[in-house]
């Protein structure tokens, strides 16, 4: 099994969502499958021109030359991880602009799914299932609903389904080195290599290891004083150095 992650943060290797990529696809790994890991940022996706020629012209090939043609060959793979931080409510403007430049993928002609909705076919006749990685700043699951939306509609408009939505509210804590917070960030990202070896080994994600996924790091009450006392301290610093 070949699973491919893509991660659309800015932050790339120093963000949050790189932690939950690189520790679910240690999980997926242990269990047996290859598995890459693709930072966006380090790539070069220009912007989709709605030039149409990769429908019209040219077939299945856009006329923007970046690393786009080589990153839609990873479309091969039996399982793609679109990871991406929340930003404005929404998936980053990296991952959107890869999203966008997805579309040599598919054929111009309109067709109707089962349920009467309109979409492309898609030229190979399948695309990968997907799994989505997502954490935010705020506290709150419903931080997540524009995403959880997103994703579901690309992948019912791409023909596939999605295997496994892991969300973690809280997440700006994850990369945060302060000795205290080590055991919860360690047993959450258990949790993740956890969440993925039983992906591989069962094809689905345990309902229990599910629910674990979803509960706090930390109280949210906790996290939110932390946050604001150290925005609080930032802003502090830079008035003493003005
Ligand atoms: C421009 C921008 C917009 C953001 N928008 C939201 C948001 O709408 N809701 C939220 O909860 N967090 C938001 N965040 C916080 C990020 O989702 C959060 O810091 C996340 O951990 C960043 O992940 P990364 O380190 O992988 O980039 C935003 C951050 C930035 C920089």
């Amino acid at each position: 099994m070949k699973i491919v992650a893509f991660n659309g943060s800015p932050r790339g290797a120093a963000g949050n969502t790189h932690i939950m990529v690189e520790n679910f696809l240690a999980g997926a790994s242990k269990a047996g499958a290859e598995t890459e890991n693709i930072l966006l940022v380090d790539k070069k996706i220009g912007h989709c021109r709605g030039c149409m020629n990769c429908w019209l012209k040219t077939p299945g090939k856009c006329v923007i030359q970046d690393d786009m043609e080589k990153l839609l060959e990873k479309f091969s793979a039996d399982i793609i991880v679109l990871a991406t931080p929340l930003y404005v409510d929404n998936v980053t403007g990296i991952m959107k602009d890869f999203l966008d430049r997805t579309i040599p993928r598919l054929e111009p002609f309109i067709e109707r799914d089962e349920n009467g909705e309109c979409r492309h076919p898609v030229r190979t006749g399948r695309t990968p299932e997907f799994i989505v990685i997502s954490n935010c700043g705020f506290t709150g699951m419903e931080h997540f609903q524009v995403l959880k939306l997103l994703f579901r509609r690309i992948a019912r408009n791409t023909g596939t389904s999605i295997l496994a939505e892991i969300y973690r509210d809280g997440g700006s804590i994850l990369g945060n080195p302060m000795p205290v917070l080590k055991p919860f960030l360690t047993r959450y990202n258990r949790l993740l290599q956890k969440a993925s070896e039983e992906l591989v080994k069962d094809g689905r994600i345990s309902d229990r290891t599910e629910e674990k996924l979803k509960n706090p790091i930390v109280p949210p009450e906790q996290y939110l004083k932390s946050a604001n006392k150290y925005f609080a301290a930032e802003l502090q610093k830079l008035k003493k150095e003005e």
